[in-house]
């Protein structure tokens, strides 16, 4: 008998104040063409004055509980990935806890950067595998909005705020790939590349700080290592690229994603792209991007679905679900 960590409901919340490229035109040496023409990006949400990253998951765990059809005290863990955490500490996943009515499970964050949501499902899946967990809350939420530096027109053009959610459930599976649930994971990590994405702040210096990024390098770094760990999580249980439905990347530029798909020898057809309306998001970009996929009838269940994300670390990383 294999567990496996099945889908049970997904959701999300994006704040509502969206954000036009044009914005940026008369504050930056900048221009809506330029935006688009190298991310791919058209517009952004930005959290209001006061709206913290765990309002915005918890929105999206409501959403993805009302999907389910379960209400907060039937969760056993919530595991929510963040680099934008409402306070140093408590963390913004006992927020959630309090706020969805949870009184009996356990409840932390985890900081993988833009990676964060893979990292996290492959946590929860763990957690579910190893017996601690019967339902888990995954959440992806950030508001990166709060760390920008808005003068660097290399950087601030490129992030937005959001939050999605997913639940997992361990289910008796028969150990094939037919099983729905996750089926594969593959993490990465290396702290050389520390200097390439940062945030030039911390508890430990007294500050807050923002985002500095070597977009170039990170873009070669991405392109070269997300479709490496994709074809690795595959190949660990002997699928590949055509059995694949979909492709669910991180969104952080439609030309890493492009020839992400390319590298995987999937179509684009095959692949959920938010990032025009979202931007990047960090670890918010992939669930927004799978209940997106779900909700436009993208997704559907028994279908092979592959998320892979790089980011600050570098940590990247894949998981292979089959919804
Ligand atoms: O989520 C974590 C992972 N992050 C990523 O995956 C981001 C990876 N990097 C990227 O997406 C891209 O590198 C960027 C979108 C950040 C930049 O695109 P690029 O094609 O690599 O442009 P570049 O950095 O080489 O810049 C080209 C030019 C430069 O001018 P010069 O030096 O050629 O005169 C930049 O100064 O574009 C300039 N530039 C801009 N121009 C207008 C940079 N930002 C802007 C801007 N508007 N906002």
């Amino acid at each position: 008998m294999t567990i496996r960590a099945v889908v049970k409901g997904v959701g999300h919340y994006l704040p509502e104040n969206v954000v036009p490229n044009s914005y940026f035109e008369d504050k930056l040496d900048t221009s809506s063409d330029w935006i688009v023409s190298r991310s791919g990006i058209e517009r952004r949400h930005f959290a209001a004055e006061g709206q913290t990253t765990s309002d915005l998951a918890t929105n999206a765990a409501k959403a993805a509980l009302e999907n389910a059809g379960l209400s907060g005290n039937d969760i056993d863990a919530i595991v929510l990935a963040t680099s934008t955490a409402d306070l140093t500490f408590p963390s913004a996943a006992t927020m959630v806890q309090h706020n969805i009515g949870n009184t009996r499970g356990f409840a932390f964050d985890l900081q993988a950067v833009c990676a964060g949501f893979v990292f996290a499902l492959t946590n929860a899946n763990a957690l579910i595998q190893a017996g601690s967990a019967k339902r888990v809350l995954v959440i992806g939420a950030e508001t990166f909005s709060r760390i920008m530096d808005w003068q660097d027109r290399g950087t601030c053009v490129l992030f937005g705020d959001g939050a999605g959610a997913l639940i997992l459930e361990a289910q008796e599976g028969t150990g094939s790939t037919d099983d729905r649930g996750i089926l594969s994971t593959d993490l990465n990590s290396d702290g050389s590349y520390r200097d390439l994405l940062y945030v030039d702040g911390g508890v430990s210096t007294q500050s807050t700080g923002v985002l500095r990024m070597e977009g170039k390098e990170v873009f070669r770094h991405a392109v070269e290592k997300l479709a490496q760990t994709a074809h690795t999580a595959l190949d660990k249980v002997g699928l590949g690229s055509d059995d694949v439905d979909w492709v669910v990347p991180h969104q952080a530029n439609i030309r890493i994603i492009q020839s992400t798909a390319k590298k995987l020898g999937v179509g684009m057809d095959r692949v959920v792209v938010t990032v025009q309306d979202h931007g990047n998001t960090s670890a918010a970009s992939i669930p927004l991007a799978l209940s997106v996929g779900v909700a436009n009838g993208q997704i559907k269940q028994g279908d092979l679905v592959v998320t892979e994300a790089i980011g600050g670390g570098l940590a990247w990383g894949s998981v292979v679900v089959r919804w």
